[in-house]
């Protein structure tokens, strides 16, 4: 890059298209990251520096690739049954839950917001399948949500190296969901068939399905400054069903953030709809009440 005036502008310019786009803060800490993220474009683009790439942006032919610059600097960082702990509360205590709530319907409509490349939704389903017996004429949703093109077409393809396959996966798991073809591991259909994936924005309303019985919304928020954040609150709040559960990444949390939610008790991250217009009346924890 030039002097640190064109580097701080370069910067600007990244920020606010990224900010635009997706509603990221690119952080001060986060710049060193842009290099590395941006290598592949530089190589394909003819730009020798990022600068270059920068001026690219602005011509006329910029818009296509201003697309291609913001995806670049997301972060898609993800593997199957990230946080261990968490998936067995699902397994053990939250699906459970919510499968009682919705014997009367046999339906279940659950929301993965900032999906990446289909590890967390497909982890969802494995759980799911693995409860075929108990589901059996259920209808079973999912709506798989990415704001990265790049990341939802990956994910839609379902097809993953090793390295991937392997991380969070046991090789039971590999083997009954998965068939290796020239090397790389093809997802089985079944686990495919109830995803539907789309790229949407999560500061928008929320996709078709609505309301959701749950919403997976894990290490999204991370990278969005207060008000975005209660942006998407308010999306998640407006699709989930009275009843229904809120699930965040470990280190995110609605307490001091929104009061739309309220933690429910005995789940560790799980969340349920809080009181909007009567914060001081909020209960520190909640139920999620009953049904019927
Ligand atoms: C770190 S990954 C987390 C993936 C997965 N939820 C997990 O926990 O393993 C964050 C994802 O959020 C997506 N994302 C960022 N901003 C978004 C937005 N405004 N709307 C929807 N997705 C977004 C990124 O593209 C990225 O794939």
């Amino acid at each position: 890059m030039g002097s640190a005036t064109e580097r701080d502008m370069t910067h600007e310019v990244l920020a606010q298209l990224l900010a635009e786009r997706t509603g990221q803060d690119l952080s001060p800490s986060r710049r060193w990251r842009v290099e590395t993220a941006l290598s592949a474009l530089l190589r394909e683009s003819d730009a020798t520096t990022i600068d270059e790439l920068v001026a690219k942006l602005t011509s006329p032919f910029g818009c296509p690739l201003s697309s291609r610059v913001a995806d670049a600097l997301l972060n898609n960082e993800t593997y199957f049954f990230r946080d261990q702990q968490v998936f067995d509360v699902l397994a053990k205590s939250a699906l459970p839950k919510l499968i009682a709530q919705r014997q009367d319907k046999r339906r279940l409509s659950i929301w993965c917001v900032g999906c990446s490349t289909g590890q967390e939704p497909l982890s969802l389903s494995m759980l799911l399948a693995e409860r075929a017996a108990m589901l059996d004429d259920w209808q079973i949703n999912i709506v798989a949500t990415d704001v990265s093109h790049r990341a939802i077409d990956v994910a839609r393809r379902g097809v993953y190296t090793p390295f991937e396959a392997q991380r969070g996966l046991g090789i039971e798991r590999m083997i009954r969901w998965f068939e290796e073809v020239d090397g790389r591991w093809k997802v089985s259909p079944r686990l495919l068939k109830p995803i539907r994936y789309q790229q949407h924005n999560a500061l928008h309303a929320p996709p078709m399905g609505s309301p959701f019985d749950l919403v997976l919304c894990r290490n999204v928020l991370l990278y969005f400054d207060k008000p975005t954040r209660q942006q998407v609150f308010s999306q998640i709040a407006a699709s989930l069903a009275d009843d229904g559960m809120l699930l965040l990444g470990a280190g995110e949390t609605p307490v001091g953030q929104t009061a739309r939610f309220a933690p429910v008790k005995d789940l560790t991250g799980f969340y349920c709809l809080g009181t909007p217009d009567m914060p001081e009346a909020r209960p520190r924890t909640a139920e999620v009440p009953a049904r019927g």
